[in-house]
């Protein structure tokens, strides 16, 4: 299969698994402005995490976490955080790419769209941005932190919603988690670290 068509249906599972989240729904509607465009691959070790990941089960949205490995191999991974104090075991471990985003195989006005892959005992520190965001959990499980808000162990089909600038991190423990990440509005300003 090509990187299309591999993006092709990653796209159609995700919008499959969106649409049946009253929450996600709720947060945006999935985007009817989507438009392909081509994406120059950039690897990173996080990759070879996921290719090598066997702690992942998704009780409802199977076949959408069996796209997003499928595609990895071609994404263009995000490096949000190459050039802060994170260290290296964050940056070769911690995989975010887009599907809809500039970086990503799709581009929308309205919504931007991320798969986050975190193996075990992974720690994302506190960090921020203006975009409104939603979570939700594809597979596994992790410590979601808010601001102001009680701890939430989070798992598949559970949501989480950051409000603008509202800092937030997260951790998992003796589980992977891989999540889909929507942002509604504040596209220009990336997160930084809280
Ligand atoms: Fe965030």
């Amino acid at each position: 299969m090509t990187a299309e068509a591999k993006y092709r249906t990653l796209l159609d599972e995700a919008q499959r698994a969106y649409q049946s989240n009253a929450r996600m729904k709720t947060f945006a509607p999935f985007p009817d402005d989507i438009t392909p465009q081509h994406v120059d691959p950039l690897h990173c070790p996080c990759g070879d995490w996921l290719a090598a990941e066997r702690g992942l089960v998704s009780p409802h949205y199977g076949a959408l976490q069996d796209a997003i490995v499928a595609a990895a191999p071609h994404a263009r991974w995000r490096e949000t955080y190459k050039d802060t104090a994170i260290g290296d075991d964050f940056l070769s471990r911690f995989g975010c790419y887009a599907i809809i985003g500039p970086d990503g195989p799709y581009t929308s006005e309205q919504l931007r769209l991320w798969i986050v892959y975190m193996p075990v005992h992974l720690y994302y520190p506190w960090h921020h941005h203006p975009g409104e965001e939603m979570y939700m959990v594809v597979s596994g499980y992790a410590v979601f932190r808010a601001e102001g808000e009680e701890d939430k162990v989070l798992g598949s089909g559970d949501t989480c919603f950051h409000k603008s600038n509202q800092s937030h991190a997260m951790e998992t423990l003796d589980a992977p988690v891989m999540c889909l990440v929507a942002w509604r509005n504040g596209f220009d300003t990336v997160p930084v670290l809280s």
